[in-house]
């Protein structure tokens, strides 16, 4: 008998959601041995698709044919034992417990009926050896950095013997050394024949990796291609229906007073190893300070120092020459700080909640008239900030967890928008959206700095660092390595300046 030429197959899928679409008839197959990259604007269908063909969830219509035959998939549980495994978008590691129980969730090592805990603690070693992230398995999942619980979700997603693997955006919290890890781990799988669905709004590093590409727009299958016959300006135009446009650069401008001065901030974790050292800068009105640095670096340390998360944290935050030490975080965001955090599940926003509350939870008190909630005036900025935005939602009455990854994520800026802050820091601010929202969170960005704001944003792509800052602070193992001006901020200088060594011969210094 001749062998199928896909290993699985989604035929004239379905789904419907209360008030939308979310696929139209798709149909996507893949061949082993081979990287399929699956591209769309944000809600474009691409999560719903592949969570389909893990079993998470059901077509409304269509069919699904594993090796030739159709099938359904009733649970995550089928669709494990018939070898097919999902990274999901958004982590859901179970805080609680280590890394090596998340690893082998729902599949312990067991001998006799108990839990062979020292094996598994070997096995989830060996794995994130190969993962080259020497993580300690014994380590609570929820104490672990962003990149790295994303590094523990792929550790799991290899534990299992997998024929098809679907990643939904695995890098978005990866920074170019790990992802270069990763895409080792990719060509290894290809090689042994599996079928990997590849998710990414970041359109470079798909076509170094996609052996084929296929477009979502609007829950329709738009467009398919050998990755080899397109560049990024033909899938800008198939994801949006429109001519790609150009990015923009930052004009250089003039700057306004210092709005804010960071002096010898140092922070050491509960081990006592050092997360931030003597970390000392300062930010004018008008200005975008972009801090780069790889995973570790302390992007993220530093921010929650400024918002005072940290206060045992050593040296001075001052805003508009005011000293905030002491100060805790609700009183620094009246004194006019806001942050847009890197990790939006665990706080950036309330799943349980409409799309409406989340955006005004912040900036509450402005809505309110009277003692009353005007319901009327928190509408009408939502309206205001979904529209700048682009929010895809049915209606901003709707939960938010009905809404796709990227459209959290600007939910999220626009509760941070919405409370007008003096100084606005951004972790991240764009994981997850497709590339026309992207530019237009840039846009957004530079506007407000024009309009007199300060801003702070960290990110791991230089890209977003050198379409939005004036100047870039590069950071590595928690010191500031260099602060360059955007016009010598070269790819070369900042990785230069980002990498481990200098950190150390910081050290040194
Ligand atoms: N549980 C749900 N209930 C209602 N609507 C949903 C649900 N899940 C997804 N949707 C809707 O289906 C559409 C497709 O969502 P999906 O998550 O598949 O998009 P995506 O392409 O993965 O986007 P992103 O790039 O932002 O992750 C969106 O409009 C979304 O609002
Ligand atoms: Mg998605």
């Amino acid at each position: 008998m001749k062998e199928p030429e896909f290993i699985i197959e989604a035929r004239n899928v379905s789904r419907q959601y209360p008030g939308t679409l979310a696929l139209d008839g798709v149909s996507f197959a893949l061949r082993p041995g081979t990287v399929t990259a699956l591209i769309g604007e944000n809600g474009a269908g691409k999560s719903t698709l592949v969570r389909i063909l893990a079993g998470i969830e059901r077509p409304t219509s269509g069919s699904l044919v594993l090796d030739g035959e159709t099938m359904t998939l009733n649970s995550v549980r089928d669709a494990d034992v018939r070898g097919i495994g999902i990274i999901h978008q958004e982590l859901n590691l179970c805080p609680n417990l280590s890394v090596a129980e998340n690893i082998f969730l729902a599949r312990e090592i067991t001998v006799r009926g108990v839990v062979d805990k020292r094996r598994q603690l070997q096995q989830a070693r060996e794995l994130l050896a190969r993962l080259e992230h020497p993580i300690d398995p014994s380590a609570l999942a929820g104490d672990l950095p962003l990149g790295q619980q994303q590094i523990v979700e792929i550790a799991k997603a290899l534990s299992r013997n997998v024929r098809v693997l679907m990643m939904d955006e695995p890098t978005s919290a990866l920074s170019a050394s790990e992802i270069a890890i990763l895409f080792r781990i990719i060509g290894d799988l290809k090689s042994r024949g599996v079928a990997i669905v590849y998710i990414s709004h970041r359109l470079e590093e798909l076509l170094e990796i996609a052996d084929s590409v296929s477009v979502l727009r609007d829950g329709r299958m738009v467009a398919e291609a050998a990755a080899c016959e397109v560049d990024t300006n033909w899938i800008v135009e198939k994801m949006t229906g429109r001519p790609a446009g150009q990015a923009q650069a930052p004009e250089a401008r003039d700057t306004g007073n210092q709005i804010l001065r960071l002096d010898s901030l140092s922070l050491n974790a509960a081990g006592g190893r050092p997360l931030l050292r003597g970390v000392s800068f300062d930010v004018r009105a008008g200005e975008v300070v972009g801090i780069y640095g790889l995973m570790g670096a302390g992007r993220t340390e530093l921010l929650e120092c400024i918002m005072g998360l940290h206060p045992e944290a050593a040296g001075s935050v001052y805003l508009e020459s005011r000293p905030l030490d002491g100060m805790d975080t609700p009183g620094r965001i009246a004194a006019g700080l806001a942050m847009v955090p890197e990790d939006r599940q665990a706080s950036g926003i309330i799943q349980s909640m409409t799309v409406r509350a989340n955006m005004t939870l912040s900036s509450l008190g402005r809505y309110v008239r009277t003692a009353w909630l005007s319901l009327a005036a928190e509408d009408r900025a939502a309206s205001a900030m979904s529209t700048e935005l682009r929010i895809k939602c049915p209606g901003l009455r709707y939960s938010i967890a009905s809404l796709s990854g990227g459209n959290q994520q600007k939910v999220v800026m626009a509760k941070c928008l919405l409370t007008n802050p003096r100084v606005l820091l951004l972790d991240e601010p764009t994981r997850g959206v497709d590339v026309g929202a992207k530019r237009e969170i840039h846009a957004i960005v530079r506007r407000l700095a024009a309009s007199g704001m300060g801003v702070i944003l960290a990110s791991s792509e230089l890209d977003e660092i050198r379409a939005t800052a004036g100047r870039i602070v590069v950071m590595s193992r928690g010191a500031v390595t260099a602060i360059l001006p955007a016009a010598e901020a070269t790819a070369e200088a900042l990785v230069v300046a980002a990498s481990p060594s200098a950190g150390e011969r910081r050290d040194a210094a």
